[in-house]
């Protein structure tokens, strides 16, 4: 198959992260006849400081003539720090998935066995956790009207859908627990937000033609509380876009590290695929950084091509990193690997291993295949 990259670096760590992402991209390539063609372009700060324009229009048309965005990071702390700054890195990315239209994104939230031990939480609360977060991602109150008083004092962020947003990332969402545990749970603070009562409207009409699908509702409030006690409730988690991004981040939490999580952002047209994580300032250029969230946005973006071996290629290849210790700091204090090396460890079982022949996708996830 023929696959056209664009490749959106980013800032802070994104570089090296999307640098061992590549080189498995590379392995899948060669070890199964594929062509995917890579092009860079600039995103986020790296492009403010080239351009002026976190998202210049060459990066945007790149995407658009490709088949799939893999992107990196964004997110610079000079731009945080100022809280002045008319343009800042955040931009580019936010308005790369509304100029793409990837209304859905998707975030896996899995505990790997072998890393039990590394959460916060105790092991006989995250043992089996297994859910999916679909996170809207270009309404609310990301993209609502802003506003700052004249004087300074008063500032306005509004949150804003339509049926037509709420229900289309609805469907994504029923459809996927169908092929799950068959249970989904819309995220939202009906209590208060018209919003979100609108939210379940919708869904509640969309659940009458998912007979088979189970629909609960749960406030925020109450789902950030859950998550910690009981993980293992959720199966698909249904979301507006702050709700997501703050679920997502805490969900992370419960698998030990947020370097571990991949996310694939979807539309009618387009596809991105990224790490849950930042840009991660302090780690850049270190050689310390989690490469394996990217690693894994690639085995989301195979899945989507529908590569089902290649995907699974990937997360063998993963799981043996981690089985083998061979881990950055953030999974192992000790550890005495960098970046680049796990990268080149990763690529290299996808080349030399062909386990993923005998195992399926499901045994992998849950530890009961023979590599973990
Ligand atoms: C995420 C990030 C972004 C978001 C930032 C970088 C704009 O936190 O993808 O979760 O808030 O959506
Ligand atoms: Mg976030």
């Amino acid at each position: 198959m023929k696959i056209k990259i664009a490749l959106l670096n980013g800032d802070g760590i994104g570089p090296e992260v999307t640098a061992q992402a590549v080189k498995c991209l590379q392995a899948v390539e060669e070890t199964f006849g594929h062509e995917f063609i890579l092009t860079e372009a600039k995103v986020g700060a790296a492009a403010i400081e080239a351009t002026g324009d976190p998202l210049p229009k060459a990066t945007l048309a790149l995407c658009k003539e490709s088949d799939a965005v893999l992107f990196g990071s964004i997110g610079d702390p000079k731009y945080d720090n100022d809280p002045d700054a008319n343009v800042r890195p955040e931009q580019g990315l936010l308005r790369l998935r509304k100029e793409l239209g990837l209304f859905c994104n998707i975030r896996p939230i899995k505990v790997f066995p072998t890393l039990m031990e590394k959460s916060p939480l105790k092991k006989k609360i995250i043992a089996g956790t297994d859910f999916v977060i679909f996170r809207e991602l270009t309404g609310g109150i990301y993209f609502g009207e802003k506003s700052l008083s004249e004087d300074g004092t008063t500032a306005t962020d509004s949150c804003t859908y339509t049926e037509k947003e709420v229900s289309q990332i609805a469907h994504l969402a029923f459809k996927a627990a169908k092929g799950r545990r068959k249970k989904v749970t819309l995220v939202d603070k009906a209590n208060v937000l018209e919003s979100s009562r609108l939210w379940r409207r919708v869904v509640k009409k969309i659940a009458e033609s998912y007979p088979e699908v189970t629909l609960d509702f749960m406030f925020i409030d109450n789902a950030a509380m859950q998550l910690l006690i009981k993980p293992t409730q959720f199966d698909v988690i249904l979301t507006e876009n702050m709700f997501g991004d703050i679920l997502s981040d805490e969900g992370s939490a419960i698998g030990g590290s947020i370097g571990l999580l991949p996310s694939a952002s979807i539309g009618e047209n387009y596809a991105l695929f990224e790490p849950v994580h930042g840009s991660y300032p302090q780690a850049t250029g270190k050689d310390i950084a989690n490469p394996i969230a990217s690693i894994l946005s690639v085995a989301m973006l195979l899945d989507h091509f529908k590569l089902d071996e290649e995907s699974r290629a990937v997360v063998i290849a993963v799981l043996k990193s981690i089985k083998k210790g061979i881990v950055s700091p953030d999974l192992s204090t000790s550890s005495k690997y960098g970046t680049n090396h796990i990268g080149d460890f990763i690529s290299g079982n996808i080349r030399d291993s062909d386990d993923y022949l005998i195992l399926n996708k499901e045994n992998i996830w849950l530890g009961k295949s023979t590599i973990i």
